[in-house]
């Protein structure tokens, strides 16, 4: 058992929601709130298309990129000074947590994730992940497909403005020139793709709790989580039988 297990309790987590609602940083932060495993599967798709363009495997090759995929070793390990807050990934040994973050690989996991072999391989991998029953997993079909059965699933939103904003953010950190225009054209381009996409398209899970992120700071919608979390725990242990705290 975890010390996380040991004292909240046991609980799958589905994060799910568009790119830049804040879904990483806060499900990164919940999971270390709750010691519980956190699974970046957007950061797999971003390994998995590094993986495809290294390889130079176009994604008009969905069986080639799924092959490759499940012939290789992709591991999430927690942050560090090093990583600047985001969790580290390896392919097959080799560090690649700041080369799947760049505007290249970003515009082309879009497309690379919409191939459903390579997403019948990550699914698999990331339910095996999810196993020990405490983890907080975030991406776009955590909920519906990846763990339609988790204990609570979120959805987290925000306005495509506030979203491209947090984008530019996060590239000119990373040393990148962007212009606001062509980042929220990007970004509404990009959630239309994953919404309208054939296979697993980012849709809210019927029992979802849907979180809008626009006006709270980051600490503020994890707080926001803890408590939806808490109650969630706190409402199995009694269906359970089991004594609740007041
Ligand atoms: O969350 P992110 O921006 O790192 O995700 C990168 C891409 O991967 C994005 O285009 C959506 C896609 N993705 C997906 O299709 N399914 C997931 N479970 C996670 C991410």
């Amino acid at each position: 058992m975890t010390a996380g297990q040991a004292e909240f309790g046991s609980l799958q987590i589905a994060i799910d929601g568009p790119a830049g609602a804040g879904k990483s940083t806060v499900s990164r932060k919940l999971a270390e709130s709750l010691g519980y495993l956190y699974i970046d599967t957007g950061a797999m798709y971003r390994a998995a298309t590094w993986l495809a363009r290294k390889n130079h495997l176009d994604y008009s090759d969905a069986e080639g990129i799924a092959r490759l995929a499940s012939q290789t070793d992709i591991v999430l390990k927690p942050a560090d000074e090093s990583s600047e807050g985001r969790i580290r990934v390896f392919v097959d040994g080799e560090e690649v947590t700041k080369a799947i973050r760049t505007r290249e690989i970003t515009e082309w996991t879009s497309p690379v994730s919409a191939l459903g072999p390579l997403r019948a391989v990550l699914v698999k991998k990331q339910q095996q992940l999810a196993s020990n029953g405490s983890a907080v997993l975030d991406g776009r079909d955590i909920g519906t497909v990846v763990l339609p059965n988790a204990g609570l699933k979120i959805f987290l939103t925000a306005s495509p403005e506030v979203r491209a904003r947090r984008c530019l953010i996060d590239l000119e950190k990373q040393g990148e020139t962007a212009v606001f225009d062509e980042l929220l054209k990007a970004i509404n381009e990009r959630d239309h793709r994953d919404c309208t996409r054939e296979v697993s398209p980012l849709t809210k899970s019927a029992d979802a709790v849907e979180v809008s992120t626009d006006n709270l700071s980051v600490d503020e919608v994890v707080e926001r989580l803890m408590d939806l979390v808490k109650s969630r725990l706190k409402a199995n242990k009694q269906a359970s039988g089991q004594p609740v705290q007041a």
